[in-house]
């Protein structure tokens, strides 16, 4: 199994100071800065768009993991990309063709990820496995941080790792969603190898950052 990465969401972070909060997590140990974007249309939320991330992208040198919550989806895949995400990953049902999206954000020199909602089955992967680069488990609804972890999906990321090991490819497969220093070591064990927390990684302010993505990391 490779190294566990942390990819705190900026979602839990004070977006009065949002340079400031990815700076710090950066410093803290971040790995990734998970980025969510949500529309008000696919997912009942409002958030970043592709401006912030590019104001965003002179505060770290860390890989921007960009998860999209908007649908349709393949208009937002090049400014995304030209604001500074490294990684693009889309929700299947964000759009008719997911296998052409998936090649869309390759196409743009970017890694590709697709997201499987708490309903969407891992087999939805069964041909995309040979393209994506990452996968991303969701382990609540999206739309909002701070929910409750939802355990059925461990199976879900159990089932996810056979089918990566088995195709071989250098895929990183992701959870995000009410992760904790306990569901993060349930979610290791079950073969994630990044984790994504937003209400975990930024609570108690810039001077807790480091033990909060130590805890996580620890799992
Ligand atoms: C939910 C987002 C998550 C969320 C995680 O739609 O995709 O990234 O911010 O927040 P926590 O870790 O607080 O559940
Ligand atoms: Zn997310």
């Amino acid at each position: 199994m490779r190294d566990l990465l942390i990819s705190p969401s900026i979602l839990s972070a004070d977006f009065a100071r949002l340079g400031e909060e990815v700076r710090a997590i950066d410093a803290a140990g971040a790995d990734w800065i998970h980025v969510d974007v949500m529309d008000g249309h696919f997912v009942p939320n409002l958030t970043i768009g592709p401006a912030v991330v590019k104001a965003l992208r002179p505060h770290s040198t860390k890989p921007f993991d960009v998860h999209l919550m908007v649908s349709p989806v393949d208009a937002w895949l090049a400014p995304f990309a030209e604001a500074g995400a490294d990684i693009i990953t889309v929700h299947p049902e964000a759009g008719a063709h997911v296998h052409r999206t998936v090649q869309a954000i390759k196409a743009l020199g970017k890694r590709a990820g697709v997201s499987l909602n708490p309903g969407t089955p891992a087999k939805m992967l069964d041909y995309l496995i040979d393209e994506v680069d990452l996968v991303l488990v969701m382990s609540v609804n999206p739309g909002f941080g701070g929910q409750s972890f939802i355990a059925s999906q461990l199976r879900k990321v159990e089932a996810v790792r056979k089918m990566i090991d088995k195709s071989g490819r250098d895929i990183r497969l992701e959870v995000d969603g009410g992760v904790n220093p306990e569901t993060a070591r349930l979610c290791a064990e079950a073969g994630a190898d990044v984790l994504v927390a937003g209400s975990a990684a930024f609570s108690g302010g810039p001077g807790r950052y480091a033990a909060n993505i130590a805890a996580l990391r620890g799992a």
